[in-house]
């Protein structure tokens, strides 16, 4: 069996025992700042555990696509040096959402791997929780007597909390859990070794490919654990794995998931695998890095240098690395990859094949960026190599890092290959140092929820309500900085949330006696949080919660005018167009989209033109509220990739636009006035931005503008300031000349004069002369007597509150022995500086006026 076709096999398996098939969620994470990416099945279910949404079916399945990169679940290490591990995988999920439970769960996976796979019995082993002391919580005496129904005790084996007690991060919905693990061991290993003395002990034949979570906790940021209200299982079973062993392979890079990849690299390098560990690695790393930079991609996730950008970028840059140096590729190799990626898994996962063109260009685009400095990069740390002992300093680091874009993961990585580390705290100073970037990597100490009233529904009061009366239901303390900020939830909430890229809310709540201002709305995991430097002394109490309006029109009328944009980008360039980033905030809007080259000034006009007939025609707001998708999508809605859409959904329409939207707009296009393109340019390949500016906003601009050219009336004392400044460009022009040419008449006419001022000391002829000039001018006037013998010129020249000495010779003299650069280090001091130069003419400055005589002097005794 293909890897599609187990997909399959264990998707319908679970629908035809009463589960519902839903699709994988984007593998980018938007509105959980504890998350970056999907490490789990069971995240976008994490609100269903906690009790916050009541689940639509009890009973669910997917194939999720997940990423293990960072934080509690990190895999990215063993990637490629083990046969088995991955940073993007599909993880086959199972759910029941506080319906059946553990003996259910068990037979369900049970079942599957015996029956349906025809897995062999007696090399499956299984792992169940011993309890553990600190948690206070006992053994899974449940989960180990069924079990025993199915398999002999002696292959049921205890686990602790590491293995045992499933955690999705520091906080949040937990339980303890039981794995299933198999023995893909050949049969006289096998009998050699009793795998249950190699289970959880990272033997790459002995492994784990399901683990089935009894979900009943909470974990609070202090550590504690509450029971939930209801008891869920979620489970989990890599494919890949899965895979592998249906397959009859010893890994997963062997099955048909890697292979196509593997092979066409092993085209490129000629380089064959399976015969060299070096190359081996090299050829998994990448075959697992591409995986997850397509995904990534086309979920959405540009390249970049910050958060889940920057993730994505430092896969990307390690692969390009594995591929350089262990299969001695030298030119981008990794967007040639993508097809193959697509073409396999393109029948699940849709959203692949529409972003087929962008991916490879932002990939290509990537690479080639990183090529140019690679090469020199890798000479770089070579030289830092042969030169360490123990460890390569901070400095040297941040140097690759910023001159050589070297994620530190990647110089760690190459410094672990010879043996070596390097100094991080040294690093991180010189990046505190150089990008000042310290104030954004602030850690906020978050703290727990304290909730002032239980089961209230804590929504979104609608899209015309600006003011309402609330209850706080909840809020939490955020330490940063030594600065205490509060998040406030309320029962029912007039103020927006962040979101569809329109910022949220600002406003206010009050009752008779306190007035707090909320200076930010954002939603995490559907919690409506409001943002405010100070809590109500009596919080119980009822608040009138108003928002900002004219803030909130501005958004609105910046929101409806991104809408028509998108439209009038689409009409005028092509159907190509595709959302992929927006800003709508008060005062502007942005808007990213795939588009292949520069848009002319001329083709702007005509969609800023189009744009504003849109909103001279007024055209009225059609809120759709609950469509189905299939709906939406019929009537032609826009939807943004890598978007988790509900199955009921709001379509925003003004005449032909239509878009699936959460945002606020205006009743009528007439609202927004006028609407103005600022700027348009590149921000990744294939990726350009609009940035705009509508209503009020474009007067101001205007008048700005207005200001401008007022001002330069006033300095050109007239109207035609165009022709004034043409005129005043060319007289400037000429002038210049004029000013080159009388230097040059009266700098010769000073040289006659100074030369006569010349005494003999020793065998030379000294000049020591103070003049008006800039240091230039006294370098080009000294050279001027290049045509003297045995002369030393020695100037001075005051400006800017600054002294400046120089010294010229004549070249007989350098013959003779003397030095200008020896001389002015030799007098520097006399005018309390420093300065330096060549054996014919050096400089120095300093700020000791009242030293010009005392230098001229110490030059007459220096050549004494
Ligand atoms: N949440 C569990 C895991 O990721 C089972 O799905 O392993």
């Amino acid at each position: 069996m293909k890897a599609n076709q187990i997909r399959k096999l264990y998707l319908d398996y679970f629908e035809s025992n009463n589960h519902n098939i839903v699709e994988s969620s984007p593998i980018i994470i938007k509105d959980d700042p504890t998350l970056m990416f999907v490490n789990a099945g069971m995240n976008q279910f994490k609100n269903i555990f906690l009790g916050d949404l009541r689940a639509k079916d009890l009973r669910v399945a997917n194939s999720q696509k997940c990423l293990r990169v960072s934080g509690k679940h990190n895999d990215l290490e063993e990637v490629g040096h083990d046969t088995y591990h991955h940073t993007m995988f599909e993880m086959l999920g199972s759910w029941s959402f506080g319906d059946y439970f553990k003996e259910e769960a068990i037979r369900l996976a049970w079942m599957f791997l015996t029956d349906i796979c025809k897995l062999e019995k007696d090399r499956l082993y299984v792992t169940v929780f011993e309890g553990s002391n600190h948690d206070n919580l006992l053994k899974d005496n449940e989960s180990f007597a069924i079990w025993k129904k199915y398999l002999p005790e002696s292959r049921i084996i205890n686990g602790n909390k590491k293995d045992n007690f499933w955690e999705m991060g520091d906080t949040g919905p937990c339980g303890p859990c039981s794995e299933i693990h198999y023995d893909n061991r050949k049969v006289d290993l096998r009998n050699e070794i009793n795998a249950l003395e190699l289970i959880n002990k990272d033997h790459p034949d002995v492994i784990e490919i399901w683990n089935l979570v009894f979900i009943q906790y909470n974990r609070f940021s202090d550590g504690r654990l509450e029971s939930l209200p209801e008891q869920h299982v979620d489970t989990g079973m890599g494919l890949e794995r899965l895979t592998m062993i249906i397959q009859g392979k010893e890994s997963s890079y062997e099955t048909d998931i890697f292979q196509p990849i593997i092979s066409n690299l092993e085209k490129v390098s000629e380089i064959s695998y399976g015969h060299n560990k070096e190359h081996d690695i090299a050829l998994r790393v990448v075959a697992d890095h591409i995986r997850a930079i397509v995904f990534c991609i086309a979920d959405g996730q540009l390249p970049s240098n910050v958060k889940a950008g920057y993730v994505i970028r430092r896969i990307l840059r390690k692969a390009v690395r594995y591929g350089y140096t262990f299969l001695d590729i030298k030119t981008p190799f990794l967007y040639n990859l993508v097809d193959i990626v697509i073409d396999q898994f393109k029948y699940h996962f849709k959203e692949l094949e529409d972003q087929r063109g962008l991916v490879k260009d932002v990939i290509k685009d990537e690479e080639e960026t990183f090529f140019k400095t690679l090469d020199q990069g890798i000479k770089r740390i070579n030289e830092m190599i042969s030169i360490s002992k123990e460890e390569v300093s901070g400095e040297d680091a941040f140097e690759l890092y910023d001159t050589f874009g070297f994620p530190v993961d990647l110089t760690e990585l190459i410094l672990r290959e010879n043996d070596l580390s390097f100094d991080m705290d040294g690093f991180n100073r010189a990046m505190d140092k150089q990008k000042k970037r310290s104030k954004n990597q602030n850690k906020l100490d978050v703290g727990d929820w304290i909730i002032l009233i239980d089961n209230e529904n804590e929504d979104f009061a609608g899209y015309n309500i600006f003011e309402k009366e609330v209850l706080i239901t909840r809020y939490r303390e955020v330490n940063t900085k030594g600065k205490t900020q509060y998040q406030i939830v309320f029962n029912s909430t007039p103020f927006y949330p962040e979101g569809g890229g329109q910022v949220g809310d600002i406003g206010e709540i009050c009752n008779t006696s306190e007035k707090i201002s909320i200076k930010n709305t954002k939603k995490e995991n559907n919690l409506i949080i409001h943002y405010a430097n100070s809590f109500p002394k009596d919080a119980k109490s009822k608040f009138l919660a108003k928002i900002n309006i004219e803030n909130r029109m501005k958004c609105s009328r910046n929101h409806t005018a991104t809408h028509l944009l998108q439209q009038s980008l689409i009409s005028n360039l092509g159907a190509h167009i595709q959302q992929k980033g927006s800003l709508v905030c008060a005062d502007y809007l942005r808007f990213d989209f795939t588009h292949f080259s520069k848009i002319s000034e001329e083709d702007l006009r005509l969609i800023e033109m189009d744009v504003n007939n849109k909103l001279l025609s007024n055209i009225q707001l059609q809120e759709h509220l609950d469509l189905s998708m299939e709906d939406a999508s019929q009537l032609g809605a826009i939807m943004l990739f890598g978007e988790k859409y509900a199955d009921r959904v709001r379509m925003i329409q003004f005449g032909e636009s239509k878009e699936l939207c959460g945002g606020t707009h205006v009743n009528q296009t007439g609202e927004i006035g006028l609407f103005k393109i600022l700027s348009e340019s590149s921000i990744a390949s294939g990726v350009r931005r609009i940035d705009a500016i509508t209503g009020v906003e474009i007067l101001r601009n205007l008048n700005s503008q207005v200001d401008i050219i007022n001002d330069l009336k006033l300095l050109f004392k007239g109207n035609n300031i165009v022709k004034a400044a043409q005129e005043a460009v060319s007289d400037n022009k000429r002038l210049q000349k004029e000013i080159t040419k009388l230097k040059k008449q009266s700098a010769i006419s000073l040289k006659k004069n100074i030369l006569k001022e010349s005494i003999s000391v020793k065998d030379v002829s000294l000049i020591t002369k103070n003049l008006d000039m800039d240091s230039q001018d006294m370098r080009n006037f000294s050279f001027m007597f290049k045509d003297v013998d045995s002369l030393i010129l020695v100037l001075s020249s005051v400006y800017n509150k600054k002294v400046y000495l120089s010294v010229f010779l004549s070249q007989d003299l350098i013959e003779k022995g003397y030095n200008a650069n020896d001389i002015i280090k030799h007098v520097a001091k006399d005018i309390n500086g420093s300065g330096g130069g060549q054996s014919f003419f050096a400089m120095a400055g300093g700020d000791n006026i009242n030293g010009i005589e005392k230098a001229y002097n110490s030059i007459k005794s220096f050549i004494k």
